[in-house]
């Protein structure tokens, strides 16, 4: 049996509105899926830095080709200037801008500083407007090789596949944390297209459950045999004898294999070592970063401490009688519609179609609770098998020597 990819939405494209002519980054939602299926359309360099910042888009690949995009759209619809070095400039403090909206993604920085170096490497000869649109296609083309990149690292990942293989899984590093098919998620579909892969263990990935919302739903659009764990449960699971190897994706990698990825990784890596269970990161070496020696260097975002102190609910109200609807229509008659709640709880309702969008954050803890949360941990190479690249399987020990 195959994987039904095709089901998967694309995470990220560029697209021209019909209607005005004016272009935008569009991509999916990922704070509101899957209840919610919105496409956002960015079509400013600050929307897509929103988009960044609000975790709308994410993942390490995304974010490289989101930055890319997004240096391209201020070229396309915010440059004012008249000549090529006021256009530069302007592409300067554009990459900089998206390059620095979240610091532990190495591609972040990486996607915006292709973009700005392909526009400064052009032919200097060439018209302002034909190096604007060549910087477009450039952009374009990055989502593509990533695609590219992701079906390499599926099919390098062929060789640490035993057959039925279970695997476990943290975080979102299926298609929707890159431009598309994803770097776990790209062993996964290969290797279950090969007969591979029998089941897949998915962590929640607290707290923000990209696991739960985000991965489990993927491998379900998929058809790939899954369960969702709370990330508590790994161990026991590890125990029980039903995990054969762990994957997870990267979002920055030092020279010497240690590697940052989301909160939880470590844990995860720790318990796979307890119990002898193989551990790869997937991951294109786009996201290796030989200019830091060693994982203490990574800078680790640390995140709004409400994502700990309650929890965040998207969905869609589908009333089933006439009287519900017509309370709806009345709240919602003038747009979206703030809701003041007691205790602290937030909630929002949007009318989209015959349907009825919300949004709500709902307090769990004591007020004023201190909070610690950081995005991510840095799981050391020592407990890491190999590093699953477009350029082939690597020890963490011959990374640098190998990609030099
Ligand atoms: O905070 P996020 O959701 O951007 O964190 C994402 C991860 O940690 C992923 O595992 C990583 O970027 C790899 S995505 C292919």
């Amino acid at each position: 049996m195959a994987a039904d990819i095709a089901n998967l939405p694309r995470t990220i494209w560029w697209d021209v509105d019909p209607d005005d002519g004016i272009a935008g980054v569009y991509l999916i939602d990922q704070t509101r899926l899957p209840l919610v299926g919105d496409i956002l359309c960015c079509r400013t360099l600050e929307g897509v830095e929103l988009a960044v910042k609000s975790l709308a888009l994410r993942g390490a690949p995304a974010l490289g080709v989101g930055a890319a995009m997004a240096v391209a759209l201020f070229s396309e619809n915010e440059f004012v200037g008249a000549t090529r070095e006021e256009w530069l400039a302007g592409i300067d403090a554009a990459a900089s801008r998206i390059g620095s909206a979240r610091p532990t993604a190495v591609n972040l920085a990486w996607g915006a500083e292709r973009a700005r170096a392909f526009a400064h490497g052009l032919d200097p000869t060439l018209p302002l407007e034909q190096a604007r649109q060549a910087l477009v296609a450039f952009a374009q083309q990055m989502a593509a090789d990533d695609e590219a990149t992701n079906r390499t690292i599926g099919a390098v990942g062929l060789q640490v596949l035993k057959p039925d293989a279970r695997v476990l899984t943290h975080c979102t590093a299926g298609s929707l944390g890159t431009a598309y098919y994803g770097t776990v998620g790209g062993v996964i579909y290969t290797g279950f297209d090969q007969g591979r892969i029998a089941h897949v263990w998915v962590d929640e990935t607290r707290p923000l459950n990209q696991g739960g919302r985000l991965t489990a739903w993927e491998m379900m659009c998929a058809g790939v045999p899954s369960t969702l764990i709370a990330d508590n449960m790994a161990a026991s699971v590890m125990a029980s004898g039903w995990v054969d190897l762990v994957l997870v994706g990267a979002d920055r990698i030092c020279a010497n294999g240690d590697t940052a990825n989301k909160i939880g990784t470590l844990g995860v890596a720790i318990l796979a070592q307890h119990y002898g269970i193989p551990l790869y990161i997937c991951a294109p070496t786009s996201t290796v970063d030989l200019g830091l020696a060693e994982g203490n260097r990574i800078p680790i975002e640390q995140r709004d401490p409400r994502e700990l102190e309650g929890f965040t609910v998207s969905g869609a109200i589908l009333p089933d009688d006439a009287n519900t609807s017509q309370a709806l229509d009345l709240l919602t008659a003038s747009g979206a519609r703030e809701l003041t709640m007691k205790d602290g709880h937030q909630m929002s309702v949007e009318r989209k179609g015959g349907a009825y969008a919300f949004d709500g954050w709902f307090k769990m803890t004591p007020p004023g609770v201190q909070v610690y949360n950081p995005a991510f941990d840095v799981t050391p190479a020592e407990l890491i098998t190999g590093i699953i690249t477009e350029r082939g399987l690597i020890a963490p020990a011959d990374l640098a020597q190998t990609l030099e």
